[in-house]
């Protein structure tokens, strides 16, 4: 059996490695490139192929990969929207993702930031390069006397709410499909309009499906209460650059956490020489605020996440070529 691993990492290494040798009937091709239309033609020959999310899945690609007879596209990461659907289906290939490799990874950097933003940190942060060490104005907030509003109670969502509640907070939720566990403790909202009003602070949880697109958008900023934070460890797609810009602008907003924004593709993960080297204005802008806080999509990035990423989505590999079936396959 030969699986090719692309877009492998140095930090994912160690634990390929440590797969390999538990499995070492298993022949695996290591490709530290991305899976795109320069690299595809490596697939040739083999029974399954590890890749992760970072740019489309084209149907060129998927063309490719089904011209060489390559039924099993396992990713390391949870979300499929980079995925073209229709070319996957027409090319019968099956498509697995790692949909829990660590919902506490996401969580716990929502929950960092909301704390981040509550406290002024960027702010003191930056006074202190000036050796500015003074208290005022950066008087904080607390979030055991806020109503975080989760939209998107899966796995991820799941976690940030009890870890809220932790903290004191009241939280409310939003979800077309309600967990049983919360409807049990009523912390659900009926429609995304009750939570945009109730709560101080968003955390956006959802995935990139089409009616999702700039769900955040000037009509449901407009919406939210005056002086409230969102945060964004989903996905870029979900909120409308522009309006966000103009609800921080206006004061709507005090502060906004994006940890995915929706042009990172190229953007995020890459080693600029300089600021200024970075093209994309928008993403200055908002890097360049005290009230906002860029991380480059790093929510999953934790050893723990790591280590599951590769470890269950070789497994899954595997066992759709051994078997044709796993318990990760993703519907299309
Ligand atoms: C995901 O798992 O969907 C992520 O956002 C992680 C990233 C490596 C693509």
């Amino acid at each position: 059996m030969k699986i090719i691993a692309y877009g492998i990492r140095n930090d994912e290494m160690p634990y390929l490695k440590e797969w390999e040798q538990k499995n070492p009937e298993v022949e695996v091709k290591v490709e530290t490139k991305l899976l795109d239309s320069s690299t595809v033609e490596e697939a040739n020959g083999f029974d399954g192929v590890v890749a992760y999310q970072q740019k489309p899945y084209t149907k060129e690609i998927l063309d490719k990969l089904g011209s060489f007879n390559i039924k099993y596209l396992s990713l390391r990461n949870v979300g499929v929207d980079n995925v073209d659907a229709d070319a996957a289906k027409a090319n019968g290939i099956t498509v697995t993702n790692v949909p829990a490799y660590s919902p506490n990874a996401i969580a716990e950097l929502a929950i960092t930031e909301i704390m981040r933003l509550l406290r002024n940190t960027k702010r003191f942060e930056d006074k202190q390069r000036s050796g500015d060490l003074r208290w005022a104005p950066e008087i904080g907030q607390e979030l055991n006397s806020k109503t975080v509003g989760v939209f998107g109670t899966g796995r991820i969502g799941h976690v940030l709410v009890d870890i809220c509640r932790g903290f004191g907070a009241k939280v409310i939720a939003y979800d077309p499909f309600r967990n049983p566990e919360l409807e049990k403790q009523g912390i659900y909202v009926d429609t995304p309009d009750d939570l945009y009003k109730q709560a101080d602070i968003i955390s956006l949880h959802a995935p990139a499906v089409k009616e999702n697109e700039h769900m955040v958008n000037e009509k449901t900023l407009s919406e939210m209460k005056d002086g409230s934070y969102i945060i964004n460890a989903a996905r870029g797609s979900l909120i409308d650059t522009d309006a966000l810009i103009k609800a921080l602008d206006s004061g709507k907003l005090a502060g906004a956490a994006l940890d995915t924004y929706e042009s990172e593709v190229g953007v995020f993960n890459v080693n600029f020489d300089s600021f200024d080297d970075i093209s994309d204005d928008r993403l200055k802008n908002l890097m360049s605020r005290d009230n906002v806080l860029i991380t480059p999509h790093i929510a999953f990035y934790t050893e723990t996440a790591v280590r599951n990423m590769v470890t269950l989505s070789m497994d899954a590999n595997k066992d759709l070529i051994n078997t044709g079936k796993s318990d990760k396959i993703v519907k299309l």
